[in-house]
């Protein structure tokens, strides 16, 4: 099959993605203070190979050479994100102009290539020190991280234009205050809601922040949608699906996009008293408007009701690592199970559905028509086998990015306003939980040598991009 590249406009944004902690390294220099994840991440039996972000791809040293590789694989855009304790160590108070510098550098490192900067404030780095404060189940972290993102904006908003306040604040609340999987690797059950509830009010503070320090700046924020469809039309699947659906898309869209929490889902999760309780006027706040929703597609979630009850759950999550019935990554419905279609799956076990693509982006113009979107994630892991050069044959992934491509080209021909594609990602990295054991790079890294050799997948991209040049110009 081939991409229908007709169909994406002229103007249409091509990149890749990264975030800080799972790329940067450094993580002890020039003033950064630690986050969340270094402490997780010497949390034994959190990360399945034992290893940290504390060198990664050592990008913090070696940008330059990674802004190159962009510029080979011919992208115009590189959403990257900004880690919190390089900007203020401890999450509040003056700024560290060193690690300010070092997003400044990297930005005019971008532009002097082509490359237009999508900065990302929070992707998952946040100060210990707040944690210790009580994280994002802390309302007052909400209004530090906004305090952040103003200070970030006024320092860098001449060479950054657009701002990505959060990505997936589901896996924020949900992955890190209820399964646990993800830092701060907490366990509290349905009150991983309020840290939702927090992550949100933080996006709209931060929005109003952006602006008022840039007027010019375009903000969004991203979201890990999914399509979610029920096994059979049975009314108890059907449920399930209404359920999930319910956590992992509509608890987010739904307040930011229509102004209000799905009521059904926050009754699911028992928490319906807990949020009336909040000021009135947080429901604006977070609905502050949006220049564009960033959406990362990876998979479909077929579900189904547990007969058996909630005792004998398994739950599975976008970590790709199970949760428990006691601490499940999706709490008061825990008797859903995730079923196997027999759909050929990545090696993070998640189906491949490309049409799934296109049912998010209409979850996202049903509420709010004809608002900008971009895919800023989506991506395949695969286990890599590299020849004596570093080359890797990686035809599946290749396969994957292309039918997703394909699928943003159904999009657009359905008239649904997709602006731009951001390829998880540029290179191999720290996959959270799973450490240095999930490649999604488009380049391998030989994290011995650092160095980065593109993929066939990488190369196929880069074609298609200078396709797609050449077909302008001619
Ligand atoms: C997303 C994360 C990203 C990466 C991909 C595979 O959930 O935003 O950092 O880990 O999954």
């Amino acid at each position: 099959m081939t991409v229908r590249l007709s169909q994406f406009p002229s103007d249409f944004v091509w990149g890749t993605a990264t975030a800080s902690y799972q790329i940067e390294g450094a993580t002890k220099e020039d003033g950064r203070g630690p986050s969340i994840w270094d402490t997780f991440a010497l949390t034994p039996g959190a990360i399945v190979d034992g290893t940290t972000g504390d060198v990664a791809c050592d990008h913090y040293h070696r940008y330059d050479e990674d802004v190159k590789l962009m510029a080979d694989l011919g992208v115009n855009a590189y959403r990257f994100s900004i880690a919190w304790p390089r900007i203020q160590a401890t999450g509040s108070g003056l700024a560290n102009p060193l690690g300010l510098d070092f997003y400044r550098r990297l930005a005019e490192s971008l532009l002097e290539s082509g490359v237009t900067p999508y900065a990302t404030l929070y992707h998952w780095d946040l100060p210990q020190s707040l944690e210790d404060g009580g994280g994002w189940l802390n309302r007052d972290t909400a209004y530090r991280f906004a305090d952040y993102a103003g200070i970030a904006a006024e320092a860098l908003g001449d060479v950054i234009t657009n701002w990505i306040t959060l990505n997936e604040p589901w896996c924020s609340s949900f992955l890190g205050y209820a399964s646990g999987i993800h830092a701060p690797g907490k366990r509290v059950g349905s009150q991983a809601a309020h840290a939702a509830h927090h992550l949100l009010l933080g996006h709209g503070l931060a929005t109003q922040n952006v602006r008022a320090a840039r007027p010019d700046a375009t903000v969004g924020v991203t979201l890990n949608l999914y399509s979610v469809r029920p096994a059979t039309e049975d009314a108890a699947d059907r449920d399930a699906a209404r359920r999930i659906d319910g956590l992992q898309n509509r608890l987010f869209l739904d307040p930011l996009l229509l102004g209000e929490y799905p009521a059904d889902v926050l009754d699911d999760l028992g928490e319906t008293e807990w949020f009336a309780e909040n000021p009135a006027t947080d429901a604006a706040t977070i609905a502050t408007p949006i220049d564009f929703l960033g959406v990362n597609y990876y998979s479909r979630h077929t579900v189904a009701a547990d007969p058996a009850g909630a005792q004998t759950a398994r739950t599975s999550d976008a970590s790709g690592i199970e949760s428990t019935a006691d601490a499940s990554s999706n709490p008061g419905s825990e008797s859903v199970v995730f079923v196997d279609t027999g759909a050929p799956k990545t090696e993070m076990d998640w189906p491949i559905v490309p049409e799934g693509l296109v049912d998010v982006l209409r979850l996202v113009n049903d509420r709010r028509p004809g608002l900008t979107t971009f895919i800023t994630e989506n991506g395949s892991a695969y286990p890599d086998v590299p020849d004596a050069d570093g080359y890797v044959d990686d035809t599946e992934r290749l396969d994957y990015l292309q039918r997703h491509l394909d699928a943003c080209a159904e999009a657009i021909s359905e008239g649904l306003p997709l602006a731009g594609y951001f390829g998880w990602s540029l290179m191999d990295n720290f996959e959270w939980a799973w450490g240095y054991t999930r490649r999604f790079g488009l380049a391998y890294v030989d994290y011995e040598t650092q160095k980065r050799t593109v993929k066939k997948s990488g190369a196929w991209f880069a074609q298609l991009l200078a396709d797609r040049v050449a077909s302008k110009e001619a």
